[in-house]
């Protein structure tokens, strides 16, 4: 056995050769911040090692990655990913009591708090077209009532598909699928997507007759893994998710300016639906913050049941 002196703690803990300095924390019942549940996936379990960092193992490849990618110094390492094979001096470096209070319990270890899991979820982006035009021809009031009118259509269509609305930004909207039905949230999304065009297409004649105007929107679907965590709102309780599958699909629903089309998945999520779905276009276009062209493929429909092989 090892010995941990924890600073600003001030307390003395052992912990085996084979355990984490996090495991030994927590089995302590010290109060040490780990994000992601000690996978090396955040860097909230961080520590200083104040001696004894040649007694400590090298850093393997995800907290290098971590490290490299936050600029981190040497004696900085990630607790869950730290062991050692003699004593140690380290000073816990995340210690606001409302990071504590932002964790919820999970199974780790009976003392364990996680703020976020990893899920392979769909993501869908959508917005209107023309929307600024649109909000500054008419008073204030009435693009709010449009908006009502819009959101609350789309969200009746998303929770319909076993989606979640996720966000609304301005005249944008996420939603996510695959939080209740993971085995089949990539074809419940693109269902949502092709009823969210057609709910817009079905709106257009009142558009015409209210304010002799129309609207398109534009839809991108991504399907991967992505982090969700539950931020609390005035109405309790929200999902939101972060990573790469959220900007990636973000972007995509960009994508459908530059290729005039309403509805682009990524050559991913086709992979998944391909024989449940009627496909247009291929198109190869740049992606905003990544380098190369990305193929993406318009959606134009579904399959009829009989031969959609629908698992
Ligand atoms: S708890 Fe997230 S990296 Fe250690």
């Amino acid at each position: 056995m090892s010995r941990i002196h924890y600073l600003p703690d001030e307390k003395a803990i052992e912990v085996r050769p084979d355990e984490t300095l996090l495991s030994a924390s927590l089995h302590s019942g010290i109060q040490h911040t780990h994000v992601c549940g000690g996978q090396g996936r955040c860097s909230t379990c961080r520590v200083a090692v104040v001696d004894g960092l040649e007694r400590c193992n090298p850093p393997n490849s995800v907290e290098a990655a971590m490290a490299t990618r936050l600029g981190f110094d040497s004696d900085i390492r990630l607790a869950c990913q730290t062991t050692v094979s003699g004593d140690v001096v380290v000073r816990r470096l995340l210690l606001d009591d409302l990071d504590l209070s932002l964790v919820v319990p999970t199974a780790m270890c009976p003392t364990a708090t996680s703020a976020g899991q990893e899920r392979r979820l769909a993501v869908l982006f959508s917005d209107i077209r023309g929307f600024t035009s649109f909000s500054e021809a008419l008073p204030p009031y009435d693009v709010i009532h449009v908006l009502r009118r819009y959101f609350g259509t789309m969200k009746q269509i998303v929770n319909a598909s076993s989606g979640v609305v996720n966000n609304t930004m301005g005249d944008g909207l996420m939603a996510l699928f695959g939080l209740t039905r993971p085995e089949s949230a990539s074809i419940d999304a693109v269902e949502a997507g092709l009823k969210m065009l057609d709910a817009m297409t079905a709106m257009q004649p009142y558009l015409q007759t209210a304010y002799g105007r129309k609207l398109e929107i534009g839809v991108g679907i991504h399907v991967g893994e992505v982090v969700i965590g539950t931020i609390a709102s005035d109405s309790g309780q929200e999902v939101t998710a972060i990573g790469d599958t959220v900007n990636f699909a973000s972007r995509i629903e960009s994508a459908n300016k530059q290729a005039g089309t309403r509805l682009l998945i990524s050559h991913g999520l086709l992979a998944e639906v391909s024989r449940q779905i009627q496909v247009g276009r291929c198109v190869r276009v740049p992606i905003s913050g990544k380098s190369g062209e990305y193929e993406l493929h318009e959606v134009t429909g579904l399959n009829p049941p009989a031969t959609a092989n629908r698992e």
